[in-house]
């Protein structure tokens, strides 16, 4: 006769539930039921003393190895030997080169490689030099947007700290952050922006400027050359961008005033080249003095693919990479730290706005050749250093592979069709725009353009009605993409940018360590400062705690009376947006994804 047993037996006392807490999970580890019988039970007393005391003693030993560990870690990263791996951190004197590839994400490396070995005849594993340094991959969200734009993004390299869409280097809270180049610079070390768009765009600005909205190149402008609550903190700047550095009466300006920053520049002690023929006079970097202001485009220099026919007038990322680091080396070689260098490939991301494949292919390989010059300066110098590059963002929704028809698509993508091409399509945009008035026979120029600007004989009627057709819902410049990305099919999923991670790079694996593996863009930043061993924290408090501070007049631009969080007043930063523009918080759907024809007030590419 079974035994009774109650079907609800009383409420155990705690002490007993959690021995048999601890049963229940010895059972579902080792797969054995417990025991109930009352045999059991009383062996199980004896059984369940010894479990407890196991386990007892148990949780004890954990806790101690997991202090003991904790400790020996906290250690280990403090001397630097855990977090930097096989080689340690580098101790000594050092120099840091930045590369930014702005909007080039991983599918621009596979087109570009493929371009490259199609048109060198190069065998399947002949890779760019970029992909044999890959390290790791950084996700790019800012602080308003799961996409970000280039000033968020340069942001977190250089304060290493996430803010929203449009900052130059301040923070949610519209103070100013501390970047690293301001920290390398009171740390003893030369530093040096080189660029291929305006010195003023948003990533060199990120990391000798702050402003409240990248649109304020002006102020970015001024504060590049030294008036910043700092001081002139960099000693070398090479790019475009030099409208906003001339007064409002000169042709080439694109100042609100007459301010005339480059005298100002040189009052400062800069001295000042703005051509070929000053670029030449350096002497590869040989004759250089510093500081330097070098600004030889009077916006972006031109795409490679079109600079390449204009090198008289236009130096190379490349040509200004080896120079800047000749130049900064020299002027380090006998001090005791060495320098910090940011170089962009900056118009990576204007061929992706403009979805143009055949001007991107060629920034992508100026870059590579430049990240070469790099890695063989730091192979060559005594001085020991680091190259880490990374991109802020993907532009373009770049896609290797495209569905023209409604017929099953083939598996191929053609090259040759972005090698047939000899200028970008901006170019193409502009020479369109400079004689399609003056033609008789529009149809035959457009024809002609189309074959000796981008190597297409085979346009369609509409293709040439869309270019000769000034009211055509998209501009010239989106026409000649297409007709490019189309031919070799190659799509895009939008003129701005996307969320996708984008690769980091570095000249050893041994000497980036901390970047390996998948990283928040900020951990870039913090890697940097942590390289150069300078304090951003104690760069923030500086810039916060500096007295109220303005050269510029800022009665132009509307007081809202921006304050931090301390109370105090950061107007040198420019209007802090209003209070309409969020910083924080991420948008949400607005049940806007109808086809909306371009209006007349299209970005095409404006903002990047
Ligand atoms: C040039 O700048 C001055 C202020 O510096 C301003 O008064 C003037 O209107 C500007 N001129 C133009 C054409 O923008
Ligand atoms: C490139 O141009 C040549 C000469 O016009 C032409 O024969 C060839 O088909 C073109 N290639 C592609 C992929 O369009
Ligand atoms: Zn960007
Ligand atoms: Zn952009």
């Amino acid at each position: 006769m079974p035994r009774e047993e109650p079907l609800l037996a009383p409420r155990p006392s705690s002490e007993q539930s959690s021995i048999r807490n601890a049963e229940e999970e010895d059972a579902l580890l080792t797969g054995e039921r417990t025991i109930r019988t009352e045999r059991g039970r009383r062996w199980g007393f004896w059984r369940e003393v010894g479990l407890f005391a196991w386990a007892f003693i148990a949780t004890i030993a954990v806790i101690v190895i997991a202090v003991v560990y904790q400790h020996e870690t906290n250690r280990a990263q403090s001397d630097g030997r855990h977090s930097w791996g096989p080689g340690g951190k580098p101790t000594g004197k050092r120099n840091l080169v930045f590369m930014v590839s702005d909007g080039m994400g991983p599918t621009s490396l596979t087109m570009t490689r493929s371009y490259k070995q199609l048109t060198q005849g190069l065998p399947i594993d002949d890779v760019l030099v970029l992909d044999k340094h890959i390290l790791g991959t950084s996700r790019t969200r800012s602080s308003s947007s799961l996409i970000t734009d280039s000033a968020a993004g340069a942001t977190a390299f250089s304060c290493a700290s996430k803010s929203y869409n449009g900052a130059i280097s301040v923070l949610p809270d519209h103070s100013p952050c501390g970047t690293v180049l301001e920290a390398a610079s009171l740390a003893g070390y030369k530093t040096g922006l080189v660029v291929t768009t305006r010195i003023t765009d948003a990533t060199p600005a990120c990391f000798a400027s702050h402003v409240n909205l990248r649109q304020y190149e002006d102020r970015i402008a001024e504060q590049e050359i030294g008036e910043h609550p700092l001081g002139r903190v960099v000693d070398l700047i090479m790019g475009g961008g030099r409208c906003h550095f001339l007064p409002n009466t000169t042709d080439e300006s694109c100042r609100g005033d007459d301010r005339d920053i480059v005298a100002v520049a040189k009052e400062n002690g800069f001295s000042y080249i703005d051509d070929r023929k000053g670029f030449d006079s350096l002497n590869g970097g040989a004759d250089a003095k510093l500081p330097l202001l070098g600004l030889f485009a009077e916006k972006d220099i031109p795409y490679e693919i079109d600079r390449r026919t204009q090198n008289d007038v236009y130096p190379s990322l490349e040509e200004m990479a080896r120079s800047a680091l000749k130049i900064l080396s020299a002027a380090t070689q006998d001090s005791e730290q060495g320098f910090f260098l940011m170089i962009e490939g900056s118009r990576i991301d204007h061929a992706g706005h403009g979805n143009d494949p055949a001007a991107q292919v060629n920034e992508v390989l100026a870059y590579d050749k430049a990240f070469a010059a790099v890695v063989d300066f730091l192979n060559e110098d005594s001085t020991q250093g680091v190259l880490v590059a990374t991109s802020d963002h993907e532009t373009g929704g770049l896609a290797v592979g495209h569905q023209l028809h409604i017929t099953y698509p083939e598996y191929l993508w053609l090259p040759g069709v972005l090698a047939n091409a000899t200028h970008s399509a901006e170019f193409a945009a502009q020479e369109l725009a400079n004689h399609l008035d003056q033609e008789s026979d529009k149809e035959a120029y457009v024809r002609n353009l189309l074959r000796k600007a981008l190597g297409v004989e085979d346009a369609s009627q509409e293709e040439i009605d869309a270019l000769i057709d000034s009211h055509y819902e998209l501009p010239p410049s989106y026409v000649f993409a297409d007709i490019i990305s189309r031919r070799a099919q190659i799509g895009w999923s939008t003129h701005g940018h996307t969320g996708v991670d984008v690769n980091i790079y570095a000249s050893s694996t041994k000497d980036a360590w901390p970047l390996q593996g998948n990283h928040e863009n900020t951990e870039v930043g913090s890697f940097l400062a942590n390289y150069l061993d300078v304090d951003i924290g104690a760069t923030t408090k500086r810039l916060q705690e500096s007295e109220f501070w303005s050269y510029s007049d800022s009665s132009s631009e509307v007081d809202t009376g921006a304050t931090s969080e301390m109370g105090k007043s950061f107007d040198w930063l420019g209007n802090p947006l209003g209070e309409d523009v969020r910083t924080e918080g991420l948008d949400t759907y607005h049940g806007d994804y109808k086809k909306r024809s371009l209006g007349e007030q299209c970005g095409c590419g404006a903002v990047h």
